[in-house]
């Protein structure tokens, strides 16, 4: 039996699809006012038999954040895919972040120790490789180091991360896939996903930072091809590794040109350097509740990093969606989806 956190999100609910189209159990953790209905609309981007398979979910509420609740529902699971998290990048709610993305995973593996749990596949991020050595290419071989330049995000995963290390010392069967920026249909307006809907709006400025892009369909391949593979020298059903997983390296003002395109608005025209960046987050913090533009949104858009995906392409021998495609489909799935909303 699989259980799913994280479920009513991006990724967990493609992994959902994913599950549930090869015939698996799916039991999902949902919070009380989680919305279902975007699990529903990405079935339906697999399968016309949507509703069907949606009726085939188990849903089982609880919150990572009380580990009481998980405990109540973690009985007779083998699998453990942990997608839930949040993904935010204002400084100013490093608590939230801390509780959700850190002591949240701390309760999940501690849950899954006390329930004799097979397997835990953890998504973290390339957020816990900084690359403060101005590598010419991250991998795995990038660990985390302490530096005022961490913004809250990644100092939240990189907590998260530690505790499935320890409780990896501790007993259980692990893996972690680091995942770059992913694109996917559906969950629209959320998490990676509000990028598209900025490009739908329009936007005048561009940056010429660069960054990895993976399509989420190869992201939850990657968490089902590691779950299911058994090590071959340890003989353990997975194998306490963590892999980067990131599709292409391409510049932000390439993927923006990309998705104005797709949706037949003017590319971008106006380069955003730092101090316009700099005015544009200030701007936000004065006028905007939920201000985009953060201290970590600018080093992200401006610095070059490039990922390297070949310790996961060798160990499943797969090969990543051309970011191209990836975003023909989005595209054409976010133009549906404005046409009937
Ligand atoms: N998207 C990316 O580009 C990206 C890249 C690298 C890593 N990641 C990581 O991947 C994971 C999933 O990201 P995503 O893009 O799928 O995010 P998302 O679309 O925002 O989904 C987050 C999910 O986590 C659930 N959740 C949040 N707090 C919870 C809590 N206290 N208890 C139970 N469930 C909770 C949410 O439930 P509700 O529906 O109730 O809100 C939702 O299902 C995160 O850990 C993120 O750090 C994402």
């Amino acid at each position: 039996m699989n259980f799913i956190t994280g479920a009513t999100g991006l990724i967990g609910s493609h992994l959902t699809a994913h599950l549930l189209m090869q015939g698996k159990d799916v039991i999902a953790l949902k919070r009380v006012n989680s919305n279902t209905k975007n699990i529903e609309e990405i079935l339906s981007f697999y399968t016309t038999d949507y509703k069907e398979l949606f009726k085939k979910i188990r849903f089982v509420e609880g919150d990572i954040t009380d580990i009481y609740s998980l405990l109540d529902v973690l009985d007779n699971i083998e699998q453990v895919y942990h997608c839930a998290g949040m993904v935010n990048f204002e400084e100013k709610r490093i608590k939230e972040l801390l509780l959700i993305n850190s002591e949240g995973t701390a309760n999940m593996v501690n849950a899954c120790l006390e329930k004799g749990i097979q397997q835990f596949c953890h998504v973290s991020s390339v957020a816990t490789m900084p690359n403060h050595d101005k590598k010419a290419i991250v991998d795995e071989s990038v660990f985390w180091k302490s530096s005022p330049e961490n913004g809250a995000y990644a100092i939240s995963k990189y907590n998260g991360e530690r505790e499935v290390w320890r409780a990896a010392e501790e007993g259980l069967n692990v893996c972690i896939v680091n995942p770059s920026v992913v694109l996917g249909a559906g969950c629209w307006g959320q998490s990676s996903s509000r990028l598209i809907a900025e490009c739908y709006k329009g936007t005048r400025f561009f940056t010429n930072g660069v960054t990895g892009f993976v399509d989420v369909k190869d992201v939850v391949h990657c968490m089902i091809g590691l779950m299911d593979q058994t090590d071959r020298q340890t003989g353990k059903k997975i194998n306490g590794k963590r892999f980067v997983v990131s599709g292409d390296n391409q510049s932000f003002k390439y993927v923006l040109d990309q998705f104005h395109t797709a949706f037949g608005k003017k590319l971008p025209s106006i380069e955003a350097g730092k101090w316009i960046l700099k005015t544009g987050a200030l701007l936000e913090k004065i006028f905007s509740s939920e201000p985009r533009i953060t201290k970590t949104t600018i080093d992200a858009a401006l610095s070059k990093n490039y990922f390297s995906h070949e310790r996961i392409s060798t160990e499943l021998n797969f090969n990543f969606t051309p970011l191209d495609q990836t975003i023909t489909y989005v595209a054409e799935k976010y133009k549906n989806y404005r046409t009937n909303n």
